[in-house]
């Protein structure tokens, strides 16, 4: 039989816990790849006390004999990188082992980074709330063919193509009015340059295909659904491809090696920065997800929005993903509620509807179906049969509504607390 490429994905928008089920799956696959985004994603991992967000590194970092792939269609920070990397080291292990860098990923210039504050200063109120890590100019050069790749710093004249590039964002910073100094950091991105050199850079898509000669590979998504560049609720969405698609064009495989798509929701909604969110909560109860769920961005620090769930999102990016199984996150974060929402269909301009609209600022009113809190603590429970009866009845409605089965869910941070069905 032929070996697959499964995807984990973030149905909503972004910080669903994917870092926490990649850990968990990568037990399973020789080799995890990244395939989009770049450090905007913030994966967060726990287990033996200890914790780590990650930024560009895959999530199977921690597993011995994993090979992680940094894909070709993620944009790299090379400064970031190395943070990341140094960070890692201090628990012995060796990073050049264990990653593998595209030489089609392209590169994030500390120039990128301050194009995005210019270009989020200059939006003024309308902004999109960007992580500011410069993800959308660099995706922005890579679709105007301005571009750097990793593979070029192994070139001869890649000093001056970096200046040459620098200088074009000088300018165009220079034309916002924005004030910075686009040489800044030029030390410090040359001697992360140097430190990408001590890495494997492959032809990604050659590894990737060749790998699926003998091994199955995990890709894991960043962001989510919600934000994808096409199908999020654009402008406010992120600058690549969060999807499904996304992988087989990050990675550059067939979309026939795709295998098992794990879509990852959390058991309530949350966004961080701008745009629609039509179960948004304003009140004690929104309050009370943020404090009991943490729900502050692993990145950035900032207080994320929170809501119910919103089950007509979430059957539209399980549509678009081809969703084979559901994985639910934070369960346990709900387990003082007398009373849970989830929202079953939208009404837009008083008519109802189950169908994610066009139009990014239509009024959206959620119609919510209730149910009766279990109110007991879901944390210490490791086997389905043993659970409360008002939480079992909660999953089958969604499994009913989505047509798709719940294969994992997650009652805590802890790569333990996690029931396989
Ligand atoms: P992970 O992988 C949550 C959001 C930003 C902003 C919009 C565009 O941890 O789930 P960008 O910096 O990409 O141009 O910002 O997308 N965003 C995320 N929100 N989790 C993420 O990643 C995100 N990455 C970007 O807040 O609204
Ligand atoms: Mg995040």
């Amino acid at each position: 039989m032929k070996n697959k490429i499964d995807v984990v994905l973030g149905l909503q928008w972004g910080d669903e816990g994917k870092g926490k089920i990649v850990d968990v799956l990568a037990g399973r696959y020789p080799i995890v790849a990244r395939f989009q985004g770049g450090p905007n994603a913030g994966h967060s991992l726990h287990f033996d006390g200890k914790s780590f967000v990650l930024r560009s590194i895959p999530s199977g970092i921690f597993r011995e004999d994993a090979i992680n792939i940094v894909g070709n269609g993620v944009v790299l920070d090379p400064i970031t990188f190395m943070g990341e990397c140094e960070n890692i080291s201090k628990t012995g292990i060796r990073v050049q082992d264990r990653i593998v860098i595209a030489k089609k990923a392209h590169l994030i210039l500390p120039t990128h980074r301050l194009l995005d504050a210019a270009n989020e200063a200059a939006m003024g109120k309308g902004k999109i709330g960007s992580t500011l890590k410069g993800i959308g100019p660099t995706y922005t050069d890579r679709v105007s063919r301005n571009g750097l790749r990793v593979g070029d710093i192994l070139s001869d004249d890649f000093t001056q193509r970096y200046a040459k590039l620098k200088a074009r964002h000088a300018k165009q910073l220079q034309q916002m009015g924005y004030e910075c100094d686009p040489d800044a950091e030029d030390g410090k991105f040359m001697e992360a340059i140097e430190f990408i050199k001590g890495f494997r850079l492959v032809d990604c898509e050659y590894f990737v295909n060749k790998s699926l000669e003998e091994k199955s590979i995990l890709a894991e998504g960043a962001q989510g659904t919600m934000l994808d560049v096409d199908y999020g609720s654009y402008p406010f969405v992120t600058s690549s491809s969060t999807a499904c698609a996304g992988a087989c064009v990050g990675l550059g495989v067939p979309p026939s090696r795709i295998g098992h798509v794990y879509g990852i929701f959390k058991a309530y909604c949350t966004r961080v920065g701008s745009g629609p969110f039509p179960t948004e909560l304003f009140d004690e109860t929104g309050e009370k997800l943020r404090k009991i769920g943490n729900e502050f961005g692993a990145v950035t620090g900032r207080p994320r929005r929170c809501g119910w769930l919103d089950l007509v999102a979430l059957k539209y990016a399980v549509m678009i993903d081809g969703v084979t199984d559901l994985i639910m996150m934070k369960s346990d974060c709900l387990d003082s509620f007398e009373t849970i929402k989830v929202c079953t269909s939208y009404k837009v301009d008083g008519k109802e509807t189950d169908q994610v609209p066009f139009d990014t600022y239509a009024e959206i009113e959620p119609v919510y179906t209730e149910f009766k809190g279990w109110n007991r603590d879901l944390t210490g429970y490791r086997k389905e049969e043993d659970m409360p009866e008002e939480f079992r009845e909660y999953i089958r409605f969604m499994e009913n509504y989505l047509g798709v089965p719940i294969r994992i869910i997650s009652v805590g941070p802890d790569r333990d607390a996690t029931i396989m069905r």
